[in-house]
């Protein structure tokens, strides 16, 4: 067999590794390729710090339909740095009577000396190179020609003619301008957006503890010590379904801070800032602590996060179609540590951290329930909500 290993960052994954991929395959008369998902990389910066589940995962969707790829994500799980002689002398061992393709980019290749144990590395595999846009193809050249040499190697280029974006420029402009989204799997896309990944809105622990002392500040001590425990739960929620932790802390922290002012200051925040207040919003002003609490986010705590905002806004009622920051939320408030009154609490936690939407289902519908022993206080919303997915329910059967 003839088998390539495809390592790199995959920060994101995009259409040109794929075109690499597909090019070492058809000019190798490769058998297979290996998607290697580099754990710690010790040659790259990886500042933008993406969950290394949540790349693999877009290595998942991106190779999803594709026969001859593979995904290998060894390199994640081990301790340490990850460095590619280790994996490669690992791979040499597990197909000791395979010939073994290592696919990577030119910028690799001028560093390669720099690696460590590189004559390991040439030892075990073949080296395929793949040209980025703007290489000068002569001295990529003259750099092959001398790690044949001093490597005793077999360095070869990918006759491939570079002209996709780069992973760095996929990172910098994915919410400023869409067209990076054009290179790039419809299934990696929406995973980017539905995990708020690439986001420059980013939180510290610094910003949990400063909203911290302001939510004591802004709110009753009951409601401050359900914030907390809401603010907790969002974090382990969205630690278990790969979303940005901090930021669901932050969401977490914020969602009530509207819940401590009174229906009139409600109401008159919202006819000055154009925020439109429905029939039942009227007449249960308290309902609008979402809303207010969404406004607040940016005029009062200086968090200007749309995602954030979103969540807050609908974190009791929920609506159609919510994105994931919106179920954690949803469901943080309505299990955190503090809850003793709903029912089923104890399966509701537990399925939180087993099937997300399902947990939503089944809070909708004890809400739902509740609702209807109190037919006036019903916000259309949650009836809408609870429809959309009892609905989306049915077609996941
Ligand atoms: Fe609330
Ligand atoms: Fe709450």
């Amino acid at each position: 067999m003839r088998i390539g290993i495809y390592g790199g960052t995959f920060n994101p994954i995009h259409n040109t590794h794929i075109e690499i991929a597909k090019a070492a395959l058809n000019q190798f008369n490769l058998d297979k390729v290996y998607f290697l998902v580099a754990g710690t990389p010790p040659h790259k910066d990886t500042a933008e710090n993406i969950d290394d589940i949540c790349r693999v995962e877009m290595v998942k969707l991106a190779i999803k339909d594709m026969n001859n790829f593979i995904l290998d994500d060894r390199e994640i799980y081990r301790s340490g740095k990850s460095y590619s002689y280790i994996t490669l002398s690992e791979l040499k061992e597990e197909h000791p009577d395979d010939d073994i393709f290592f696919i990577m980019g030119s910028d690799s290749l001028l560093n390669f000396s720099n690696w460590v144990k590189p004559e390991v590395i040439s030892k075990c595999a073949n080296i395929l190179v793949a040209p980025r846009l703007g290489d000068d193809i002569e001295t990529l050249k003259e750099k092959i020609n001398e790690y044949n040499s001093t490597f005793d190697g077999n360095f070869t280029f990918i006759d491939y003619s570079a002209n996709g974006i780069a992973s760095s420029v996929i990172r910098e402009r994915f919410y400023s301008e869409e067209a990076v989204r054009k290179d790039m799997s419809p299934n990696v896309v929406n995973y980017i957006l539905e995990h708020n990944l690439y986001n420059p809105c980013t939180y510290s622990y610094d910003d949990i503890l400063r909203l911290s002392e302001e939510m004591k500040k802004a709110l009753k001590p009951g409601r401050y010590v359900h914030t907390l425990g809401v603010a907790t739960t969002a974090y382990s929620l969205a630690l278990k379904w790969n979303y940005p932790a901090y930021t669901a802390m932050v969401a977490g922290m914020l969602h009530d801070c509207a819940k401590c002012i009174s229906d009139d200051e409600r109401l008159t925040i919202c006819k000055e800032n154009n925020i439109p207040i429905s029939e039942i919003e009227y007449k249960y002003p308290h309902l609008l602590h979402g809303k207010v609490g969404a406004y607040f986010c940016g005029s009062k705590y200086k968090v200007y996060d749309s995602q954030i905002a979103h969540a807050i806004t609908y974190h009791t009622t929920g609506c159609p179609n919510m994105n994931l920051l919106d179920k954690i939320i949803f469901v943080a408030d309505y299990i955190e540590p503090g809850r003793n009154k709903q029912p089923r609490l104890d399966i509701l936690r537990t399925t939180a951290y087993t099937d997300l939407d399902e947990c939503v289902y089944m809070i909708l519908e004890d809400s739902v329930t509740y609702l209807n022993e109190n037919p006036d206080m019903v916000d259309p919303t949650t009836i809408e909500t609870f429809n959309y997915y009892k609905e989306h329910k049915k077609e996941k059967r």
